[in-house]
């Protein structure tokens, strides 16, 4: 068990501390994180962008996944490792319960799903096996091809409706957390309220419980592409690493970051 549990993040929702999450795929990144204080340290399949220069994250194998888990998981001691189920891994609960059973005998305490109220089952199954779950809700990238683009989800009345309804769904089918991208910070914060489980978002206000950048996003490595507006740059004040990291979880700690400026 690492020192950071789900009963610890529970804890920080109900006293209003903020959570921090970062990315990390190896060991070296793992433990930089880790000593930053970082609660939560996510596995994310963006390794199929970041890490192989693929322009989505649907050529990610719950293979590599598992490479990636395994050398976090020798980097980490005391932050709780999250590990997503990439792109068709989860899309039966057989599957589901496969792909999660990979993740978690490679050093994951938790994996994470993208989807909303259709995973219901999916979720049930796998708490009941004993993996605990994160609904990754609102602009879902294994769904770029569906949403026509990386685009803020949520916007329209009725679509927000039908999130904070499948939030709590989600929630009555056992879902340990909830982690929101792109929605109006007034979605957002609605859910956060909704739910009691943490809810942890990237481009959702500083409303929720806790915040997720990409690691590569927030040291400024990313090239290519405009950064998102929800990014910021922790190396632009900073000397080194371990200070920018440092700088994100006192900005998110003190509700410095997000500002207004990285909200929608
Ligand atoms: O894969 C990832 O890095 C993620 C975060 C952007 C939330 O899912
Ligand atoms: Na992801």
């Amino acid at each position: 068990m690492p020192d950071v549990t789900l009963t610890t993040l529970n804890k920080l929702k109900q006293n209003g501390e903020k959570i921090t999450c970062l990315t990390a795929y190896d060991a070296t990144f793992a433990k930089l994180v880790n000593e930053a204080g970082v609660e939560v340290i996510l596995v994310g399949d963006s390794l199929g962008m970041v890490l192989q220069g693929h322009d989505s994250t649907l050529p990610v194998s719950v293979e590599d996944m598992a490479y990636h888990t395994r050398a976090v998981k020798r980097g980490n001691s005391s932050a709780f490792i999250m590990a997503d189920l990439p792109f068709m891994s989860y899309a039966t609960v057989e599957q589901a319960l496969r792909s999660g059973a990979a993740l978690m005998q490679a050093g994951a305490h938790m994996v994470k799903l993208e989807g909303a109220g259709w995973l219901a089952e999916t979720i049930r199954t796998l708490a009941n096996n004993g993996v605990p779950v994160c609904a990754h809700m609102g602009l879902t990238p294994q769904a770029v091809n569906l949403l026509g683009g990386y685009k803020v989800q949520g916007r329209l009345d009725a679509q927000a409706q039908a999130m904070l309804d499948d939030a709590k769904a989600l929630e009555a089918a056992g879902a340990s957390m909830l982690l929101l991208e792109c929605v109006p910070s007034t979605l957002a914060n609605a859910i956060t309220q909704a739910v009691s489980v943490p809810v942890i978002g990237i481009g959702a206000g500083s409303g929720t419980d806790g915040q997720v950048l990409v690691i590569h996003d927030m040291l400024g490595l990313t090239r290519g592409h405009r950064q998102p507006r929800f990014v910021k740059n922790f190396m632009l004040d900073q000397q080194d690493v371990p200070a920018a990291l440092r700088a994100y979880v006192d900005a998110v700690k003190r509700v410095e970051f997000p500002a207004a400026e990285n909200e929608f």
